[in-house]
C-alpha cells in the first residue's frame, strides 16, 4: 500500500514543480535603429497582452527577453536566437520584422525544441522552412493581391511595378503581377530596388517614362517607405494622375503626419489599420496606447505581436508548460479568434494566419489628423503565396 502512496505523492510533487515554471519568450526585433518604431510596437503589444490577460498561464508565469537586430542582419540574428535558446533557455521565439531574420533561425527550431512564432515577417516560404513555425502577421502575396483588382476595376490597365529587392518585395511583385494580368491588365515594367535604396528620384523618372497608368509599389515598412511615397509626390507623379498603390506597408499610421497631402487619397490594401472599428479593437488600441506612450506611434506590427502572444499563451496552456514544441504547434492548429483586426484563424497546413483583408484610403479626420479609412473587406483570406512558395 505504502509504494503507491508515495509514488502517488511524488507524481504530485514532480508535477506541481514542473508547472510552476517560468516560461521565456525570447523577441528578436529592431529596438533600436531606423526601424525601432517596430520594436517598440512589437513591445507594446506584447505588454498590451500581458496587462489585460496576466502573466499567469496555470501556475507557470511568461517572461519575456528582448534581443535587439536593428536592420535585416540574418548571422546577427541566428546568433542572437542561439544565445536565447542555449543561454536563456528560452521555450519560444517570437518577433522578427525581417525575412532574412526569420528564415536564418529556422534552421536551429527542431534541435532546440523550440516552437517560433513570426509576428510580421512577410515571405510567403517562411513557413515552409520549418514544422514549427507559426505566423500572426501576413504575407505580401495576402496583401497585395487584392490591390491588383481594385487598380484594375479602378480604370488602371497599365501599371509599373517598383519593389525592394528581397523576400517580401519578390513575392509583393509576384502578388500583384499575378493577379493584374488575371483581370486583364498589364505590367509594363518590374524595377527592383536595392534594400539600402533611399535616393528615389531616378527611379520616379523611370516610372514616368513608363507610360504606366500606376506605380504598384512595396518597401519594407520605415524611412524607406516614407521617402518613396514623398518621392512620388515630389517628382510629380501624383499631379501627373499617376496612382500609387501597394500594401499597406507604405501608409502605416506613424508616417500618416510626416506624408500628410502627399498620402492623401492613397489606397492600400492590409490586415490591419488604427482605426479599424470593433470592441476588440477599442480594447486593444486603449491597451496598446497605454503601453507604448504616444498612440500616434501605433503601427501593424503592434497587432502581429499581441496575437502572437495569444498563440504562445495558448502553446504554454496545451503544454502545461513543458517544452514540447511539435505539440505546442498542433495545438494551435486550426485555432481561431477575433483579432483586433477582425476574425483570423491559424491554417492547420500552412500554419499562417487566415485573415480580412481590408482596402483602405488615406482620409483627413475633423481635427486635421490623417488615418487609414477602411472601405471594402475582402474576407477570409489565406496565403496565395504558398502554392509559389513549395
Ligand atoms: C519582411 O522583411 O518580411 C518585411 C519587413 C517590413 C514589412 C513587411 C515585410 O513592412
Amino acid at each position: 500500500m505504502k509504494l503507491p502512496i508515495i509514488a502517488a505523492l511524488a507524481a504530485t510533487l514532480f508535477s506541481s514543480v514542473a508547472a510552476a515554471d517560468t516560461i521565456k519568450v525570447g523577441v528578436i526585433g529592431p529596438m533600436s535603429g531606423p526601424f525601432a518604431i517596430h520594436g517598440k510596437n512589437f513591445k507594446a503589444g506584447i505588454d498590451a497582452w500581458l496587462a489585460l490577460n496576466g502573466n499567469k498561464i496555470g501556475d507557470n508565469t511568461i517572461e519575456v527577453v528582448y534581443r535587439d537586430v536593428p536592420q535585416p542582419d540574418p548571422a546577427q540574428s541566428k546568433a542572437l536566437a542561439q544565445e536565447l535558446v542555449v543561454k536563456e533557455g528560452v521555450q519560444y521565439l517570437g518577433g522578427f520584422m525581417f525575412t532574412p531574420d526569420a528564415m536564418a533561425v529556422t534552421p536551429l527550431l527542431k534541435q532546440g525544441n523550440v516552437a517560433m512564432v513570426v509576428m510580421n515577417a512577410a515571405t510567403s516560404a517562411i513557413v515552409t522552412k520549418s514544422p514549427y513555425v507559426v505566423r500572426t502577421s501576413f504575407t505580401t502575396w495576402q496583401t497585395s493581391t487584392p490591390i491588383a483588382k481594385v487598380a484594375f476595376d479602378g480604370g488602371v490597365k497599365k501599371v509599373i511595378s517598383l519593389v525592394t529587392d528581397y523576400g517580401p518585395g519578390v513575392d509583393a511583385e509576384n502578388a500583384f503581377k499575378a493577379a493584374f494580368t488575371a483581370a486583364g491588365g498589364e505590367v509594363v515594367e518590374s524595377i527592383r530596388m536595392p534594400l539600402a535604396t533611399n535616393d528615389f528620384s531616378p527611379i520616379m523618372q523611370r516610372a514616368k517614362d513608363s507610360g504606366a497608368q500606376g506605380v504598384f509599389a512595396f518597401l519594407p515598412s520605415g524611412p524607406t517607405t516614407l521617402g518613396f511615397v514623398k518621392a512620388f509626390n515630389d517628382n510629380g507623379l501624383k499631379s501627373a494622375g499617376i496612382k500609387l498603390f501597394g500594401p499597406g506597408d507604405l501608409t502605416q499610421e506613424p508616417d500618416l503626419p510626416a506624408l500628410g497631402e502627399a498620402a492623401l487619397g492613397m489606397q492600400t490594401t492590409f490586415h490591419y489599420s488604427v482605426s479599424h472599428v470593433s470592441p476588440e479593437n477599442k480594447a486593444f488600441i486603449e491597451a496598446v496606447g497605454k503601453a507604448i506612450g504616444n498612440p500616434k506611434d501605433i503601427s501593424f506590427t503592434s497587432v502581429g505581436a499581441y496575437d502572437g502572444m495569444y498563440v504562445i499563451s495558448k502553446m504554454i496552456e496545451a503544454t502545461g508548460g513543458k517544452q514540447d514544441a511539435e505539440k505546442a504547434v498542433d495545438a494551435v492548429k486550426g485555432l481561431s479568434w477575433t483579432s483586433p483586426r477582425g476574425p483570423v484563424s491559424i491554417d492547420p497546413e500552412s500554419r499562417h494566419i487566415t485573415q480580412n483583408i481590408y482596402l483602405r484610403e488615406v482620409a483627413k479626420a475633423d481635427d486635421g489628423s490623417y488615418y487609414n479609412k477602411e472601405t471594402r473587406t475582402f474576407e477570409k483570406q489565406g496565403d496565395p503565396g504558398l502554392a509559389a512558395a513549395k
